[in-house]
């Protein structure tokens, strides 16, 4: 069985890009990928690590599909589980919320037992505010793929090494 379960939600496909993305890089016997308008408690308890991945919607919200799945996430102990998380935003239009999401998978991760790892520097994005700013630093991989979609594989490629050998256990 594979050893990193992600779950991801996405409106417009940039977040399900980035979530196959991970699973070419890492290798399919290494992760498992879920949409999470499909996915079960179970199958998020499986997992010994996980990644999450939400792009910021509405006003600095999750996407529906996640908002969905949340109350059903929050059912599941995440005590010694190891998750990361990434986010899809636009520093330009919601500078103000930028990917603002990220922080409400963090704080569920957090409250349910999770230790939480791939905090990420703000250092390149041009934003006012942003709640998934802790102590400094992103809590999850930021991504915008409005403004700097060149950027996402390298950044990708960073976070994953700074990320795998905690989340391969
Ligand atoms: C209606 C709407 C609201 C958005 N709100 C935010 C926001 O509050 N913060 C942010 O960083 N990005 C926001 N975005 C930008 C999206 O997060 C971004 O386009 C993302 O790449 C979409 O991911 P997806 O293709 O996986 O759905 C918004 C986009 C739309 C269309």
């Amino acid at each position: 069985m594979s050893t990193i379960g992600l779950f991801y939600g996405s409106e417009t496909g940039n977040t399900r890009k980035v979530a196959k993305s991970i699973v070419k890089k890492l290798g399919e016997d290494v992760v498992e990928l879920f949409n999470v308008s499909k996915a079960s408690a179970d199958d998020v308890a499986k997992f010994s690590a996980l990644i999450l991945g939400s792009p910021t919607l509405g006003d600095g919200e999750l996407v529906d599909s996640w908002k969905e799945f949340l109350p059903t996430f929050k059912g599941v102990d995440l005590t010694g589980k190891t998750v990361a998380i990434y986010g899809l935003g636009d520093q330009e239009s919601y500078g103000h919320e930028f990917c603002d999401a990220m922080a409400i998978l963090f704080e569920a991760a957090k409250a349910q037992g999770a230790t939480l790892i791939g905090s990420w520097p703000t250092d390149d994005y041009e934003f006012s505010k942003s709640k998934a700013v802790v102590d400094g630093e992103f809590v999850g991989l930021a991504l915008d793929n409005d403004n700097q979609k060149d950027m996402t594989d390298e950044r990708v490629d960073a976070w994953l090494e700074q990320v795998k050998d905690a989340l391969l256990g």
